[in-house]
This record gives structure tokens, sequence and C-alpha cells, in this order.
């Protein structure tokens, strides 16, 4: 397995000013040891990509059309994002799915969508906290996750990310337990390993209230290849930390 991936989801927040100083934080970190991203609101891609210029944090987005270009009015496309240095694109993540209507066959043509752009998706799956309660937690990850595979196929899945987010862990302050944690992500190496020849290299990333004090405990269980960060990827010297817990 290659370096652990640690991508932060800033999702609607920041300004001109407020990303100058997070990115100057983050672009004078030096040498993480990791692989790092940033997934900025669209209008800030060229910000980013400014100010990251020399550092080795890479860009993505939070969403992608499932459009490749027309009249799709507030769409933004793969190749727009590639062409604003976007390296990876968000799809599916749990805020998409249940406050815009995102059903699990859009997921899976977003992140085609995402291929073809030559984008790396970042596929989130998870399960809502009743979901859990009803012990339907990786009957419903594996429903969404099949929606992928299903548009995809299975040689596809090795040129994607996937992400685990306990929805009920997502902007809490209370994260998974390792235990519930390694679970899931056996659950879906083995998934991956019916359908795909690469499974061991594909990166599953935990979310879901990472902090600087829980990183490297969550980054330490079996088939927890890096983290999507939302909160604490707003404040560079925790998004470095959290980086660091993952090199
Ligand atoms: O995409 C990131 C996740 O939604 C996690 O957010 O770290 O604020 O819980 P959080």
């Amino acid at each position: 397995m290659a370096d652990k991936l640690v991508a932060g989801n800033w999702k609607m927040h920041g300004s001109l000013a407020a990303n100058a100083a997070l990115l100057g934080g983050l672009a004078s970190a030096g040498e993480l040891g990791v692989s790092c991203a940033v997934c900025v609101p669209y209008p800030y891609l060229a910000q980013a990509r400014q100010c990251l210029e020399a550092a080795s944090i890479v860009l993505g987005a939070q969403d992608v059309s499932e459009f490749a270009a027309g009249a799709y009015t507030g769409e933004v496309s793969g190749a727009m994002l590639a062409e604003f240095g976007c390296r990876y694109a968000i799809v599916g993540h749990s805020e998409r799915r249940a406050l815009f209507g995102e059903d699990d066959a859009t997921v899976g043509r977003k992140a085609a969508a995402a291929l073809a752009a030559e984008l790396v998706p970042i596929v989130c799956v998870g399960e809502t906290l009743a979901e859990r309660d009803a012990g339907a937690t990786l009957a419903v990850i594996r429903r969404q996750l099949d929606a992928v595979a299903a548009v995809l196929g299975g040689a596809a899945l090795a040129r994607v990310v996937l992400a685990y987010e306990p929805v009920w862990a997502i902007g809490t302050g209370r994260s998974a337990t390792p235990v519930q944690v390694g679970e899931v992500h056996g659950a879906i190496r083995a998934w991956l390993g019916e359908r795909c020849a690469q499974a061991a290299a594909v990166p599953i990333l935990y979310g879901g209230s990472v902090k600087p004090d829980n990183a490297a405990e969550l980054f330490a269980v079996k088939d927890v290849d890096g983290g999507l960060v939302g909160g604490a990827s707003l404040v560079a010297e925790d998004f470095l930390a959290i980086c660091r817990a993952a090199a």
C-alpha cells in the first residue's frame, strides 16, 4: 500500500481572507510524509491552486456533475475541475445524498464522470444512526457500493478512493470506535476483493470527527488508508497534525 491519504473537505466554508491564512499555513508546512489534498468550494479552486503551487498538497472538489457538458445550469464538469488543477472529486457525500437528493445510481454516474475526466473520485458511503441501530450497516454500505460498481465495472474500482463516513459521526464530535471502523473497512476490503484484482491497493479512508487527538488511533486500524476530514481541515495546525498522524 502506498502512503496514506488525508483529504480535507472544507464544505461550504471560507472566504478569500480566511482561505489565505489557512492555505498559507498549509503551504509553509514542508514535506508531510503522506499524501494530502484539500477539497475546497469551486470559487476558491484558483486561489488554492496558487497558494499551494509549491506545496505537496493537491486539490480536490467536493462534487462533480454526472454530465460532461451542456445545458445544465449550475453544474460543474469534471473537465472544468481538471483544468483548475483538481486531482480528486468527492462524490456521494452524505450531505449530498441527504440534502440534495442524490441517490446511489447518481453517485455511480458521478464517479464515472470523474474518472472520464481523469479525476480520482472519492466515493463516500456510510450508514445513518437508525440504520446502524437496526443492524443494517453492512447491508447499506454494500448497496451503496454495488450501485457504484454497477456503473463503473470491477476493473475501474482500482482507480477510485473509497471513504467510509458513518453519518452519525459527521460533525458530531463522536467518531466511530476503532472496532466499528475496522469491521466496516474489513467488509469494504472484502467487497473489493470479490470484484477487483487490485483490491488491496484501493485506498479506504475513514471520515467522521477525525481530530488530532484520535487520528493516530483511527489510522492504525487495519484497512484504514487515511482520512476524510471536515471541521478539523479548517484549522491549519489541526489538519497538519492529522496529516502527520498518518505518516
Ligand atoms: O467529509 C468530511 C466528513 O463529512 C467529516 O466531517 O470531520 O467535520 O466530522 P467532520
